[in-house]
């Protein structure tokens, strides 16, 4: 079944990036239900327009029509120069590209995506945007293919909501990690009264909706992940009960 489920949301997500590499995206009276691999929720909660203007200046036009996260997790992770920073599920690369240009030359953003399609357009949107310090890797994030306390800060956007073992994601951005290296995350979170299946009726796996973590279930799996600082914060409404939020943590020195 989490076989049969991922590569449902493979396709899904490739089918984004094709769509993106034509021109449509998820931000306004455009194609995003049609295209997005996290559309449920319809325009306006997902997209490039949850970045303020001075950031989407500093894109190419495809990086900005392929995003398709929940929020701007470049914003809370405050990244510094020469750090290293992951992106799980990085798409179109848009928040690689911001977090290359954060930690400057003497730093390094990776990107870890699943899907062959976003890895080729979030490099083609590295090349057009002429960020030479960003890596884009092909690998599962519950797997990911770098070596243990190699980054600073892992950053996500509307993707660990996709995963079908969340536990596997979380032990491995605690693996990551350098001690003191810190996570900042976008991604839709239910509020603790919704039940599994309640979360399932406002919306697909796939969307982005049915697959969230509750509050509470995110604050304890990072703790038992072995984080301290933990914090999960709802930003914006996305159904029912159903909220993008900002979730950081820290892994102890
Ligand atoms: C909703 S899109 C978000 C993309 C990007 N973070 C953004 O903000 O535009 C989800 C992305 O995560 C990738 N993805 C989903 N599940 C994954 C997994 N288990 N391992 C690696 N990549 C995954 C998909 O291929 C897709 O590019």
């Amino acid at each position: 079944m989490s076989t049969e489920l991922k590569e449902e949301i493979r396709a899904r997500c490739a089918e984004a990036a094709t769509g993106a590499a034509a021109g449509c995206g998820c931000s306004g009276e455009d194609c995003c239900e049609e295209n997005g691999c996290c559309g449920d929720a319809g325009p306006g909660a997902f997209g490039a327009a949850l970045y303020d203007l001075e950031l989407q200046g500093e894109l190419p036009e495809a990086a900005l029509l392929a995003s398709l996260g929940c929020g701007n997790p470049t914003a809370v992770a405050e990244l510094r120069e020469g750090e290293v920073v992951l992106d799980l599920g990085s798409g179109g690369g848009i928040d690689v590209l911001l977090s290359a240009k954060r930690v400057g030359p003497a730093g390094l953003a990776y990107g870890v995506d699943m899907t062959d399609e976003m890895l080729d357009l979030a490099r083609r949107n590295a090349t057009e945007a002429g960020v030479t310090n960003a890596h884009f890797l092909k690998g599962e994030i519950e797997s990911i293919p770098l070596p243990a306390e190699s980054v600073d800060v892992v950053i996500s956007n509307c993707v660990v909501n996709l995963s079908t073992d969340k536990p596997a994601v979380l032990r491995e951005i605690a693996r990551v990690l350098r001690p003191g290296g810190r996570v900042g995350i976008s991604d839709v979170v239910a509020e603790d009264r919704l039940s599994p299946d309640e979360r399932a009726e406002r919306g697909s796996y796939v969307g982005c909706i049915a697959g969230a973590l509750s509050k509470g279930e995110y604050e304890n799996g990072l703790r038992d992940a072995g984080f301290s600082d933990v914090s999960v914060s709802f930003t914006h409404r996305v159904a029912d009960g159903m909220h993008s939020a900002i979730v950081q943590a820290v892994k102890p020195s």
